[in-house]
């Protein structure tokens, strides 16, 4: 047997971590894995690819990034914007093809977002042995109560919050980080309250600057000096725009600029001074934390289980405390995002947290 693995899409925190965990359990069991370079790229002839066995992925746990490389454009980009797909040119799947086939790659594990795996299920539909694993920091994949990344991502975003935290006490600021999440307010609604956020603005939940302004003018007049706001990149201003900054041409839509617009009319409404900071791809990169290194090495060792039963178009997922599997299919029909009547939302709620509703 011999497993193919690649990484597509945005990196990710933990992506090793699921190198490491296929080419053990492959190992383990007498099987040898080929790593292909830049995600579906590397399958394009001559084909760019190394073998990978247990002493290549040591010391790669705590390594941020991927050993392989990966992108979110390209030949194989299938979500080319807000819920456009694209399908994957005939010419070129079966140019791919001809590498898996030449390498006699028994099954070909692909970890990725909701785009790559959607890419990835269009191949299964063609035949593929395709093993899909969740993989963002934004925690929006239907079907997988969590994705690894999303740990990491959350406790950058907390850092940056106790870092501002200080400086705004100090300076008695309003101070707006804008954080990742694309179109899903996880990475928000998480950092945002492990970081003791004062307003939480998610694209799930429309939010008004009179509210926002009113909340800060309250807790002023309770006698807090200072405030935090987190923006999600996705959370649309009032008027139901998308601040983006270009069209990432051949790929997704470019989110940012959402929290500079946040603190302006802040400052503008309250008259407190307000600043904003963008927190950007720190959030993507770096030391995975220990649980996304232990989600990483199980999903990896699960996909490789996957791979030797066979059970092809099944993307590994995590429910209660379990790693299993579900169809991708099932996966990437739409985004998981927060709900605004969810349990979360209703604590934050209650200690005082303010969405701008
Ligand atoms: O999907 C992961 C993510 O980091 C999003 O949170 C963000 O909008 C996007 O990728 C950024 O993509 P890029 O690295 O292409 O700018």
């Amino acid at each position: 047997m011999r497993i193919g693995i690649l990484n597509c899409g945005g990196d990710c925190p933990g992506l090793n971590a699921v190198i490491h965990g296929v080419v053990g359990a492959a190992a383990s069991k007498g099987w040898e894995t080929i790593g292909f370079r830049d995600g579906f790229e590397g399958l394009l002839p001559p084909g760019d690819f190394t073998f990978l066995n247990p002493k290549d992925t040591e010391g790669i746990l705590k390594q941020g990034g991927t050993i392989l490389g990966t992108t979110n454009k390209g030949n194989f980009a299938a979500k080319v914007g807000e819920g456009d797909i694209a399908r994957v040119p005939q010419q070129i799947v079966d140019r791919a093809k001809k590498t898996l086939d030449q390498l006699e790659i028994g099954a070909l594990v692909v970890v990725g977002g909701d785009g790559s795996l959607t890419t990835a299920n269009q191949l299964y539909e063609q035949g593929w042995p395709i093993i899909g694993v969740p993989k963002t920091i934004d925690n929006d994949l239907k079907a997988t109560s969590m994705t690894f990344g999303f740990d990491s991502a959350v406790s950058t975003v907390v850092d940056g919050l106790d870092r501002l935290y200080t400086t705004a006490q100090s300076h008695k600021r309003v101070m707006v980080l804008e954080v990742m999440g694309r179109h899903a307010g996880w990475i928000a609604l998480w950092g945002g309250m492990a970081g003791a956020a004062n307003v939480i603005l998610l694209p799930e939940i429309a939010f008004t600057y009179e509210k926002v302004a009113e909340h800060l003018k309250r807790r002023e007049a309770m006698g807090y000096t200072s405030s935090l706001v987190v923006v999600a990149e996705g959370a649309k201003n009032p008027e139901g725009h998308l601040a983006t900054v270009d069209d990432n041409r051949g790929g997704e839509v470019r989110l940012g600029g959402i929290g500079e617009q946040v603190a302006k009319k802040i400052g503008e409404l309250t008259g407190k001074e307000t600043r904003s900071t963008t927190l950007g791809h720190i959030q993507r990169g770096g030391t995975p934390t220990p649980l996304d290194r232990i989600l990483g090495i199980r999903f990896g060792v699960m996909a490789a289980q996957l791979a030797g039963e066979g059970k092809f178009g099944q993307m590994v997922s995590y429910h209660s405390y379990h790693v299993g599997s579900v169809p991708i299919k099932e996966a990437v029909e739409e985004l998981r995002l927060v709900e605004s009547d969810t349990e979360v939302v209703k604590a934050a709620r209650a200690v005082g947290v303010c969405f701008g509703d």
